[in-house]
């Protein structure tokens, strides 16, 4: 294992090429390498990385696997898949992999000392989740007063919402829908008012989807449906409509839910690493047994490539490292998904908590600064919507934001023309990035299309795009339930490689909990109109003027 200089000297040669790097058109780069489109990307089967589009060189690249090496990536990865604990500051194994791994995979966690058979219990889950969603969809679960059950309600919120809203919206059209799903995160009162008005609670199943299960928002909207079964089927109708996902037993037999009813799972099972868990229960339901299974094969087979696959064509390892090279060599703040599928429109809000949750980072794991930076912020939208609203920054803005383009060879419509057009656009933005226009091209463009001489002195600059900006092409045969747990895992191992060389704890979320526990206090404040001394002055006047417009004052 290399010495902490050893690691800095690779640091520092990072940055002298991303130097050299900016200073060379990406365009050059392919005419200098003839094989650069081969050489930069990496296939797992019919799914490719092409990072061809970026300023990452020979050098560069040879470079980044070193400090993976340094950093102990091949290590790093075996212990998380030997579910040791890689989450330091809670203690806590990261063993997401065993919920996607066959029955029978011998997988097991590090807990408090103990070692726990993780894929003993996985399988017991599993099977009695698979038999939950039989008895639902063949009818021999019905609602209180006999009605088959056709909606399924998840309320939960961060990794319990954004993965299975993300996986509902993006199976619709690969399969038959048994039960219509919905999803109930937010704390607004306005958001339960919306879906209350559209359902029946006759025939709809309530999931209350929370590992802790003392989520404030959660629990208050788990509370309000529970208030609404009541007031229209009777208070005994809850044990009928309701089920839960959570690793708090104790809290669940709390809320009156039967044990029968609760679908476990461990505390090495992180929020935003749960879609495929118990968690993922509305999916199964909505989506079918065999596309949740297909779902979790998916990412099983990335788990493999991941760990077996050389580093040089392992598309987590790669995907990792151009981002770490997009932000520590070309100093990135940024990052864009554009998923030229619209079923995708939820992935960005599902990448955003994996990453930003996770590598939202700057105490390295001995607890010092990081002396540099860590996770970008990112965003995105499906195209080619994004097109008409955000991408004229990504072409011409002052910063340059690295792009991921994700796209499907085969549609699940029938209108193969539309296609060709979306994938036009796909292909076509990148290019435009990794191109751009110079001004003698726009003077001649704008000659050609008869304007003045001081039409084009004044209009040329705006119609520059200074090109060589970079991007990732994710291509793959068609979104099934199979690509999409591959995209997934994809994503999930790349946030982990990241932490293990940015040295940070990507499985913890410290982060969010200073705002939850001043929630807390603030809100008795609001009620009650009493101004504790602990606000600063802003906040004092704020809660005023907001009681004044609710009248309250
Ligand atoms: O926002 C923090 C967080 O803990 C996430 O990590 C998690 O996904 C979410 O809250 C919901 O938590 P729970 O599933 O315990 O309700």
């Amino acid at each position: 294992m290399p010495v902490g200089s050893d690691i800095d000297r690779i640091w520092d040669r990072i940055a002298t090429l991303g130097d050299a790097a900016r200073a060379t058109p990406i365009a050059g780069l392919f005419s200098d390498d003839a094989n650069r489109v081969a050489d930069f990307s990496a296939s797992l089967d019919d799914l490719t990385l092409d990072f061809s589009k970026t300023t990452i060189n020979r050098q560069a690249l040879a470079a980044l696997f070193d400090l993976a090496g340094a950093a102990g990536l091949a290590s790093f990865r075996d212990r998380m898949f030997a579910g040791a604990e890689i989450n330091p500051t809670e203690h806590r194994a990261a063993l997401h992999v065993a919920l996607r791994a066959p029955d029978g995979a011998a997988l097991t966690a590090s807990l408090g000392g103990k070692t726990e058979d993780a894929s003993g219990y996985v399988t017991a889950q599993r099977t009695r989740m698979r038999q939950f969603v039989a008895a639902v969809h063949d009818g021999r679960i019905l609602g209180a007063t006999g009605l088959p059950l056709t909606d399924v309600l998840n309320i939960g919120i961060g990794g319990s919402d954004l993965g299975p809203r993300m996986v509902c919206e993006a199976l619709t059209l690969v399969g038959p829908t048994h039960l219509r799903p919905h999803f109930l995160s937010n704390v607004d009162g306005h958001a339960f008012a919306a879906l209350a008005r559209t359902l029946d609670p006759a025939r709809t199943l309530v999931l209350v989807a929370s590992k802790t299960f003392t989520t404030q928002e959660t629990m208050t909207n788990a509370h309000a449906a529970r208030a609404w079964i009541a007031a229209s089927l009777g208070q005994a109708a809850g044990g009928v409509h309701f089920a839960a996902m959570s690793t708090n037993a104790a809290a669940t037999a709390a809320f009156g839910i039967a044990p029968d009813r609760v679908f476990g799972f461990r505390d090495w099972v992180g929020g935003r690493y749960s879609v495929w868990s118990p968690i993922g229960l509305s999916v199964a339901l909505a989506a079918g047994w065999d596309a949740f299974q297909a779902m979790l094969d998916g990412g099983h087979a990335m788990d493999e490539h991941f760990l077996t696959a050389p580093m040089a064509a392992n598309l987590p390892v790669l995907l990792a490292l151009v981002g770490i090279w997009n932000v520590n060599a070309m100093g990135s703040r940024t990052h864009c998904v554009l998923a030229y599928d619209r079923r995708l429109q939820r992935f960005p809000a599902f990448l955003q908590q994996l990453e930003m949750e996770s590598n939202g980072k700057s105490v390295l794991l001995d607890g010092t600064l990081s002396p540099r930076q860590t996770g970008p912020v990112l965003f995105g939208e499906p195209g080619t919507d994004a097109q008409h609203s955000f991408m004229q920054l990504v072409h011409q803005g002052t910063q340059h934001v690295p792009v991921d383009f994700l796209l499907a060879a085969v549609p699940d419509h029938d209108r193969p023309e539309a296609h060709q057009i979306l994938a036009a656009h796909a292909f076509a933005q990148a290019e435009a990035l990794l191109a751009g226009k110079d001004l003698a091209t726009v003077r001649i463009e704008m000659e050609r299309a008869g304007a003045s001489p001081a039409e084009i002195a004044a209009g040329a600059p705006h119609r520059v795009f200074s090109g060589n900006r970079p991007s990732n092409m994710i291509l793959f045969r068609r979104l099934d339930a199979f690509t999409l747990g591959r995209l997934i895992a994809l994503y999930e191992h790349k946030v982990a490689v990241q932490g293990c060389i940015w040295r940070i704890d990507s499985f913890d979320q410290w982060g969010v909990e200073l705002g939850k526990v001043l929630a807390g206090r603030l809100l008795p404040d609001l009620i009650n109109g009493t101004a504790t001394a602990s606000h600063d002055p802003s906040t004092t006047a704020l809660i005023a003027r907001f009681r004044t417009l609710r009248g309250q004052d």
